[in-house]
C-alpha cells in the first residue's frame, strides 16, 4: 500500500508498510485530541500512535474518522495494558481497542510494558501473532522490550515483532537495543524522540548550532536524525505549526559528521525508564 503521506514509508518484516515519521498523541483527550489528530492528518501524517493506557482511542478515532482521508490511507498504533497478558486476553484488548476507537481494523498492535513481574508477556506475543494470522493486523509488535525480553520470546515461540518501540533521543541512543532489532529485522521505533516536556535537548547548542547552519529548526534537526537513522519516530505536538514544522524534514539531509556530533551527545540508559521495574 502507498500512503499519500509527506513522509517516507518502509516495509515491516511481515510485509506492513508505514511512513516513517507520525504522531504522538499522549496525553491529549478529548476535543482536543480530535482536533490534534484531525489536523496532523490534513497536515499530512499517515501514522498515528495511541494506547489503552492514555484514554484517548475514542477521540483519535473520531479525528480520523473526521479527517476525510480515507482509514486505508491511515496506519493505527495502539497498545495493551498488562492485564490483557495472554492468549485470550489479547483477543479482549484488540476488540475492546475496535470499539473505543470506532474503526474496523488496527494496523499496529503492541504490548506496551513487558511487566516480567507478572511473566506472561511471552504468551501476550503468542496473542498477538494469533491475530495477525487471522489477518485482523497488518503488524504485530511490543514496546519498552529489552534485549533479553525479545530474545526469550523469539527462544521460547520463534516469533519475531515486527516493532519494538522504546525511548531513544539523542540524549539516549539505545545502541544495544538497535543492534539486536538490526540483527532479526525489527524497527525500532522512537518514543520521546525529542525530549518529551523538556526543552533541554532542543535547546542543546550542539543541534541548535546544527540548526542554524541547516536554517532548520533543533526539532526538525533532531527529528531528521532519527529517520536518517532508520528509525520510525513520533513526535507528539498539539500545535498546528508544530505539526507541520514536525514533518517538514524531508527536504535536507544531515551530513555524516552532524548524525555522528548529535549521536555523541548519548548519556546512555540513565534517562531510559526501567521496564524491569516500571509498566502498566
Ligand atoms: N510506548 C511507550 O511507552 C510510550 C511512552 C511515552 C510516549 N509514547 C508515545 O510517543 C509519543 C511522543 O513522545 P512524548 O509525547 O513523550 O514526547 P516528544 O514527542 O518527544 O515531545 C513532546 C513535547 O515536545 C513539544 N514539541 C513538539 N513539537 C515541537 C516543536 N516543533 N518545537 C518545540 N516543542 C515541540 C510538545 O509540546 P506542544 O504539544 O506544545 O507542541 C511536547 O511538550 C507520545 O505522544 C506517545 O504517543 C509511548
Amino acid at each position: 500500500m502507498t500512503y499519500a503521506s509527506e513522509a517516507p514509508t518502509r516495509k515491516l518484516l511481515h510485509g506492513a508498510v508505514l511512513p516513517v515519521l507520525g504522531l504522538g498523541t499522549w496525553p491529549l483527550r478529548g476535543e482536543e485530541s480530535v482536533r490534534q489528530v484531525r489536523t496532523a492528518i490534513q497536515a499530512g501524517y499517515r501514522l498515528i500512535d495511541t494506547a489503552e493506557n492514555y484514554g484517548n482511542e475514542d477521540s483519535v478515532g473520531r479525528g480520523i474518522r473526521e479527517s476525510g482521508i480515507d482509514r486505508a490511507e491511515i496506519f493505527l498504533t495502539t497498545k495493551f495494558n498488562r492485564k490483557w497478558h495472554s492468549v485470550s486476553g489479547v483477543r479482549e484488548a484488540y476488540t475492546a481497542s475496535l470499539d473505543r476507537l470506532g474503526l474496523d481494523y488496527i494496523d499496529l498492535l503492541l504490548v506496551h510494558w513487558p511487566n516480567p513481574d507478572q511473566d506472561r508477556y511471552v504468551d501476550a506475543v503468542r496473542g498477538l501473532e494469533e491475530l495477525r494470522q487471522e489477518g485482523r493486523l497488518r503488524a504485530i509488535g511490543t514496546s519498552n522490550f529489552k534485549p533479553a525480553h525479545l530474545q526469550r520470546v523469539l527462544d521460547e515461540t520463534g516469533i519475531v515483532p515486527d516493532v519494538n518501540q522504546i525511548q531513544l533521543s539523542p540524549y539516549s541512543t539505545r545502541a544495544d537495543s538497535r543492534a539486536f532489532h538490526d540483527e532479526h529485522g525489527i524497527a525500532t521505533e522512537s518514543w520521546s524522540p525529542i525530549g518529551a516536556s523538556s526543552t533541554e535537548l532542543r535547546q542543546d547548542p550542539v543541534i541548535t548550532a546544527i540548526a542554524e547552519h541547516y536554517d532548520m529548526t533543533p526539532t526538525q534537526i533532531v527529528l531528521r536524525w532519527h529517520t536518517q537513522l532508520g528509525l520510525i519516530t513520533i513526535p507528539k505536538s498539539a500545535d498546528p505549526g508544530r505539526i507541520a514544522e514536525n514533518i517538514s524534514i524531508f527536504g535536507f539531509e544531515l551530513s555524516k559528521d552532524d548524525l555522528a556530533a548529535i549521536s555523541a551527545l548519548d548519556r546512555g540508559e540513565s534517562e531510559v525508564t526501567d521496564s524491569d521495574v516500571f509498566g502498566h
